[in-house]
């Protein structure tokens, strides 16, 4: 037995150090190339706009000659907490916005240069664009559906920074329903039904998913993506057509789930690419619990990792309480 145990003890205690590595890891690789005073010169150059661009600027704006329309600034607000946490919040505005909003008013062409993704993220754009230009949104709704009509620029961060699966779904998710579960925006980008030259009603996001039972719970725990876009290795942008979503309960509801696959996959890639095997060994250990989702099941798995530790620690403490009798009875 304890030649079972040893071994297994180091190995729990590396995957310990391992998982508690993970943030440090992945802090150190944002803020290499960021050296403080490079930070607070973007935080200084970004504070300039925020002095409007936020709820207390609407409330209080900066002095200037010019009349500002506080209605529309009202609008365009941004919360200088979320942005710095976010993808793009190591850069300065005038990185994507240009320099025609420096001073205020601002320049009549400003808005014309505005950068595209695809002028910072040209590699990934490249495999992006494609799965875009296959999707439903693209296909149908031609230019009126852009890369910004889900991503947030200012708000957004990628999965694999957000960790917790409840905070990616949400993020992900809210894109989505946004447009679906509201007639509003949902007409602004409908386009015309052929046969009565109306706009396409919004079909009802609970009723077109009816047969899935506790739907609003299911829009909490997994992703539209993950039944709407094509089982790949990596998440696809390609929004397929209805007759192709995912239905089968056991491809998620299975002890062999493609949820494993769809949901975490970046989690998983990404930390293999950058952390090395050990701690997508301790993901999809915790993937198996969380896949089950059967509450018995889950409280045994607690009991017996429970039981484990403590049996881990009865056998150290053990071992340290023999030693000290040996020793004595040495001495003695
Ligand atoms: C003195 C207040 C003030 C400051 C400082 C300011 N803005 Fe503005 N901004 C406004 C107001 C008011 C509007 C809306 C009216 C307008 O378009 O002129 C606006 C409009 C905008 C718009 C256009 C929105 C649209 O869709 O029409 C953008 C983008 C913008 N600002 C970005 C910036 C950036 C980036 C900075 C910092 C470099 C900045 N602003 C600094 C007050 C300000
Ligand atoms: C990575 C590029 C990028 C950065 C950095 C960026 N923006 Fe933007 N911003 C965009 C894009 C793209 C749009 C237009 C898309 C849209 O409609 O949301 C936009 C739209 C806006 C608008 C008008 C629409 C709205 O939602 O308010 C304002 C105001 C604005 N940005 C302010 C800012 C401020 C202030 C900062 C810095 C704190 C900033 N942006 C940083 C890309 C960026
Ligand atoms: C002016 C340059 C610039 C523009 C324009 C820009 N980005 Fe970024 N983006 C960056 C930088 C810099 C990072 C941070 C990279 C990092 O942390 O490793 C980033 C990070 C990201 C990330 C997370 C990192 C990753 O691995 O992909 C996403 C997603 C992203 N951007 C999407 C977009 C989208 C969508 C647009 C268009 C609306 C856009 N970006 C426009 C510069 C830009
Ligand atoms: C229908 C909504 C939607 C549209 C439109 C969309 N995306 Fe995405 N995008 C997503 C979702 C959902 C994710 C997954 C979130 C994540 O991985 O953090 C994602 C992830 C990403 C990522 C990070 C992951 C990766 O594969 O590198 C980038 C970069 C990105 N999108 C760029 C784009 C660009 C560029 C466009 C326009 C050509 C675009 N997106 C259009 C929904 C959309
Ligand atoms: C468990 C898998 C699953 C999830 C999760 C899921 N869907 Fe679906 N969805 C389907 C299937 C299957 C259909 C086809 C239903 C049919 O044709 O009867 C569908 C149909 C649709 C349609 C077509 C409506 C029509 O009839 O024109 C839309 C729009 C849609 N889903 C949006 C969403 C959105 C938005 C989300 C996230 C909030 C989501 N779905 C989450 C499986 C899913
Ligand atoms: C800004 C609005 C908007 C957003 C955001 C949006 N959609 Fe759509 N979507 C539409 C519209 C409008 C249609 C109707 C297109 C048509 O009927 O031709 C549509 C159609 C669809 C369909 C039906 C395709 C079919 O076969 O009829 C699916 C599935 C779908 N969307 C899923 C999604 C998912 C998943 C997301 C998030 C990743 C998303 N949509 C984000 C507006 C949106
Ligand atoms: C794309 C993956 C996916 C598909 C497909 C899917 N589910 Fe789920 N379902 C989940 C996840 C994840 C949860 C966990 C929700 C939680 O407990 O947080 C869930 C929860 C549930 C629950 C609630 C369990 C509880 O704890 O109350 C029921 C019931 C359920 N699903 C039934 C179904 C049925 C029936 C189907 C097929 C018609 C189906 N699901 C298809 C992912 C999926």
């Amino acid at each position: 037995m304890r030649l079972y145990i040893r071994p297994f003890f180091i190995a729990a205690t590396l995957l310990f150090i391992a998982a508690m590595a993970v943030p440090v890891h992945a802090q150190e690789k944002t803020s290499a190339l960021m050296t403080p005073e490079l930070l607070e010169k973007v935080r200084k150059s970004n504070n300039e706009c925020f002095a409007c661009h936020t709820e207390e600027g609407v409330k209080s704006p900066p002095k200037t000659d010019a009349d500002m329309d506080l209605v529309k600034l009202r609008t365009l607000v941004h919360d200088p907490k979320i942005f710095n946490g976010s993808n793009h919040g190591l850069m300065e505005c005038k990185q994507c916005h240009g320099t025609g909003y420096s001073a205020f008013p601002h320049d009549a062409d400003a808005k014309k240069n505005l950068s595209a993704c695809d002028e910072c993220h040209a590699v990934k754009v490249m495999r992006i664009e494609q799965q875009f230009d296959a999707s439903v949104h693209a296909r149908n709704l031609k230019d009126k559906f852009t890369c910004t009509t889900c991503h947030s620029p200012h708000i957004d961060l990628i999965a694999s920074k957000l960790i917790d699966p409840h905070k990616i779904v949400a993020q992900d998710n809210r894109h989505c329903l946004n447009c679906h579960d509201s007639d509003l925006t949902f007409a602004k980008f409908a386009p015309d039904d052929e046969k009565t030259s109306l706009k396409k009603t919004r079909p009802d996001i609970d009723t077109i998913h009816e047969w899935l039972p506790n739907t609003r719970l299911h829009w909490q725990a997994v992703r539209c993506v993950e039944c709407h876009t094509p089982p790949t290795k990596t998440l696809s942008h390609e929004i397929v057509d209805k007759e192709k979503a995912e239905r089968k309960c056991l491809s998620c509801h299975s002890a062999n789930s493609s949820l494993k696959t769809r949901l975490y996959r970046h989690l998983v890639k990404e930390e293999q690419e950058k952390l090395g095997f050990a701690n997508s060994v301790i993901l999809s250990n915790s993937y198996v619990l969380g896949a089950t989702r059967h509450p018995v099941l889950d409280t045994l798995l607690m009991i017996a990792f429970g039981a484990m530790v403590l049996g881990l620690l009865a056998h150290g403490l053990g071992r340290i309480i023999s030693r000290l009798i040996r020793r004595r009875k040495n001495r003695g």
